[in-house]
């Protein structure tokens, strides 16, 4: 399934996009800030009114963008040289009498290039998505793309792409990327995209998992599966064929076989939190034996009601919604499911040894992009292994560059009284966490120009205090401020 005849129309199409001012700029220009929003909402009458003009930027918008109907005569006017029955032919476009509709939508996203994606348009107020249905750029695949470590000259593979839009973000640093996908429609939709973006470093295949590339393995591999815990098997994007949280569970064990040593897989994950069970301990089971390090960035735990109230909302037409927010609650309740958890899994496949897990709770508003922070953990713990215990002490250490003091302080004694004192990176997962005033100058003395026994000795005689029982005392916590990028090794 194609949806253009080739690349040389898609270049044309796309030639007829730029020609018009179809960028991400000129998009939000002409239909405001909130227009993907009002499009998602079905809210058209301010987008309509923003594109009565009439010029080719608003023909283009309202067919790709808004979904409404244009005149045929606009249509040729503003795709020409593109004849519109050429994309009639591939789906694209109907024409329906004087009119023309876009069967698709075609649009800019905010992105580091002037790229479009093409994917379904969202159904009417109402309507359910087709099974196949090919959703667009979603919150979800911005987390995953702002996430992802990007090494440069990686072979990359993109299992469920899609609109393409992850292998989109992973062409420019990738010498190769294969994107994937079960649904043809998608494998066909993001063939588009590619192509629409002038991208030929990306083959697109058809089928399960990791079926199309049996026997490959690559330096990423990336994944926003349809993680959703459901009873339903009705669309693809959204519904895994397996029971509970299995797809998540087989593409973090099956992952591994396709990576090279060093390689990161990371995919957008959701786990059952199991009455009586222990989730992390249970989460903890997906990763042993994959001789993989693995990190979980939590993003949220949510009780069952507010979880299928969310994901209903999407799909299911007001009048649907009893029947089949029953039928999801009482598949929770016979699998005892108390909460379900969402994150960001992130694995590092070793050369050899046993791999570690961490479970993290993130920060709701941490900073993308991230995905070197995330990449850089990896390394730290790496460096934590080699100086563990005092071994740390012969290290020199250099405070991050994104890492600041928030000090609260009350007045007393004639005077200001710190009361608080709280460590805060300012960019990538953003954590925080408060620290006592030895430590805090201990980090403030990491400049990478001594050992940090050296900074230990300096600051226990600043305060008459024994260096033995600062170093036995700060040496744990400065053990956690390297795991977790606070504090950075001199050379890295
Ligand atoms: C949530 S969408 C993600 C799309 C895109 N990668 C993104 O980040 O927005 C999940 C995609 O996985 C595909 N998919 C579902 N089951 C699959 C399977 N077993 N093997 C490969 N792809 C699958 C769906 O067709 C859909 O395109």
């Amino acid at each position: 399934m194609r949806f253009l005849e080739g690349p040389a129309t898609a270049r044309r199409l796309r030639a007829c996009l730029d020609g018009a001012g179809l960028d991400f700029a000129g998009m939000t220009e002409r239909l405001g800030p909130h227009a993907v929003a009002h499009v998602a909402a079905g809210e058209l009458a301010p987008l309509v009114r923003a594109t009565r003009a009439g010029d080719a930027l608003d023909t283009l918008l309202r067919l790709f963008v808004v979904g409404v109907p244009v005149s045929l005569g606009d249509a040729r006017q503003a795709l020409a040289p593109v004849p519109v029955e050429e994309l009639a032919a591939g789906g694209v476009v109907g024409i329906e009498g004087d009119d023309v509709v876009a069967h698709i939508t075609v649009r800019p996203i905010e992105a580091p290039a002037a790229w479009v994606v093409a994917h379904d348009r969202t159904p009417r107020a109402g309507a359910p998505p087709a099974a196949d249905h090919v959703i667009g750029v979603s919150t979800s695949s911005m987390a995953l793309a702002g996430a992802t470590v990007r090494r440069p000259g990686v072979s990359t593979l993109d299992i469920g792409t899609g609109c393409g839009v992850q292998a989109l973000f992973a062409s420019p640093h990738s010498q190769r990327v294969v994107a994937s996908d079960l649904n043809p429609r998608a494998a066909a939709m993001a063939t588009l995209t590619l192509e629409l973006n002038g991208v030929d470093n990306v083959e697109v295949r058809t089928g399960d998992m990791f079926d199309p590339v049996a026997g490959e393995a690559f330096g990423l591999v990336i994944a926003n599966p349809p993680f959703v815990i459901s009873p339903s098997e009705r669309y693809l994007f959204r519904d895994a064929a397996a029971p509970v949280d299995e797809l998540c569970r087989t593409l973090v064990r099956s992952a591994p076989a396709h990576l090279m040593d060093g390689g990161h897989f990371q995919c957008l994950a959701s786990w059952a939190h199991i009455a009586g069970e222990d989730w992390r301990e249970r989460l903890a089971g997906w990763f042993e034996g994959t001789g993989c390090d693995a990190l979980v960035l939590v993003r949220e735990a949510l009780d069952p009601a507010t979880h299928a109230a969310n994901w209903l909302r999407q799909t299911e037409a007001p009048d649907r919604w009893e029947p089949e927010y029953d039928r999801w609650m009482a598949y929770y309740e016979h699998h005892r499911i108390e909460a379900i958890g969402l994150g960001l899994v992130t694995m590092r496949r070793r050369a050899g040894g046993e791999g570690w897990f961490r479970a993290e709770e993130v920060a709701q508003d941490f900073c993308m992009p991230c995905g070197d922070h995330i990449g850089a953990m990896f390394e730290l713990a790496d460096f934590v292994a080699a100086h563990e215990g005092e071994a740390l002490a012969a290290a020199r250490l250099r405070v991050a560059p994104d890492v600041v003091l928030d000090e609260r302080a009350r007045p007393g004694d004639g005077g200001w009284s710190v009361t608080d004192r709280r460590l805060r990176q300012t960019a990538g997962l953003c954590r925080e966490g408060a620290l006592d005033g030895a430590v805090a100058a201990i980090v403030a003395a990491c400049d990478g120009s001594r050992p940090l026994a050296a900074i230990l000795g300096e600051v226990a005689r600043s305060v008459g205090a024994d260096p033995g029982a600062v170093a036995g005392a700060a040496l744990p916590v400065i053990h956690r401020l390297v795991e977790s990028g606070f504090l950075l090794p001199a050379e890295a």
